[in-house]
């Protein structure tokens, strides 16, 4: 596997894959490898011959107070990782080779709706950073399919979003969430969490699977539910962002005629100061 820093050489060895006729998969990633990116690589794989992967902590999508300086880095176990899993080509670009005009670039793409709420609420432009630079490395790389995890539930859809409103030539695939034994979903946050709150972790996803469990019983009191698992969160010891069910689709708040449609239950809670999200799919019966 080649790793590349400079958009000018990841564009020639884009160039003389694709003249060979290889079809060009592609997985943005921001590092700090684990199963659940690797299993992106594979689904990747499945569907494009030549995978490209990209490594970029990407300082336009965080927040002021948020974990830029300290977010993991651990470029060499990465390598080896993806390496191993079949990536073809790393691209670990600089901020100056990303944004040669500094951060405060002129264009920045911004998907209003899908970004509302949720995530959008408490990383104000957080989804204008995703968009911009996934819209920026989509013209670098130029790829036929992109592969993004569908536990960032809300990103998938906004870059849905972006390429059918921007016409980008590339076809998304969103891949399930990769979660330890006991139902945490794999995060490169979680390294952050004590022994003590990693074992209060998988709380989150027990929540979500008993609001699966009752809606597929035929609960429609959507209210109740959250407020319920609010609490559940809140007795083990999590301070909860936000707890919301929505129609899968147009991520519009469910409401009394929502239950033919499929529904995601969507969950960010804080642990200490890490914060944690996890969404699950309750399919339309
Ligand atoms: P990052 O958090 O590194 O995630 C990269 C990709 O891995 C995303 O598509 C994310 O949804 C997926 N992923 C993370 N944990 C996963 C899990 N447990 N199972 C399956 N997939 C998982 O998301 C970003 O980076 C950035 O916002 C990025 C899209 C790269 C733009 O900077």
């Amino acid at each position: 596997m080649n790793t590349l820093t400079s958009v000018a050489e990841l564009r020639q060895a884009i160039a003389l894959a694709r003249s060979a006729g290889k079809r060009i998969g592609f997985v943005p990633t921001m590092g700090n490898l684990h199963a659940g990116h690797i299993s992106l690589i594979k689904t990747a794989l499945q569907r494009a011959d030549y995978i490209v992967a990209s490594i970029f902590v990407n300082p336009l999508q965080f927040g002021p107070q948020e974990d830029l300086d300290n977010y993991p880095r651990t470029l060499s176990a990465d390598q080896q990782q993806l390496q191993e899993a079949g990536c073809d080509l790393l691209f670990t670009p600089t901020v100056a080779e990303m944004y040669p005009q500094g951060q405060q670039q002129q264009t920045l793409v911004s998907v209003p709706q899908v970004s509302e709420g949720l995530c959008g609420a408490s990383r104000p432009g957080h989804f204008v950073g995703v968009a911009t630079i996934v819209c920026k490395l989509f013209n670098m790389v130029q790829p036929d399919v992109a592969v993004f995890g569908q536990k960032d539930f809300q990103q998938l859809a906004v870059i849905r979003s972006m390429v059918r409103d921007l016409n980008i030539p590339v076809q998304i695939v969103g891949a399930p969430t990769v979660r330890a034994a006991d139902g945490l979903a794999l995060s490169s946050r979680n390294g952050y969490l004590s022994a003590e709150q990693r074992a209060i972790a998988p709380v989150v996803y027990q929540c979500l699977q008993s609001i699966a469990e009752a809606l597929r019983a035929g609960a429609k009191d959507y209210e109740q539910l959250r407020q319920q698992a609010q609490e559940v969160l809140v007795g083990a010891g999590l301070r909860p962002d936000y707890l919301e069910i929505r129609e899968a689709l147009s991520l519009k708040p469910a409401n009394e005629d929502s239950y033919t449609q499929d529904l995601v239950i969507l969950v960010a809670a804080f642990l200490g100061s890490t914060r944690l999200i996890d969404n699950l799919l309750v399919e339309a019966a």
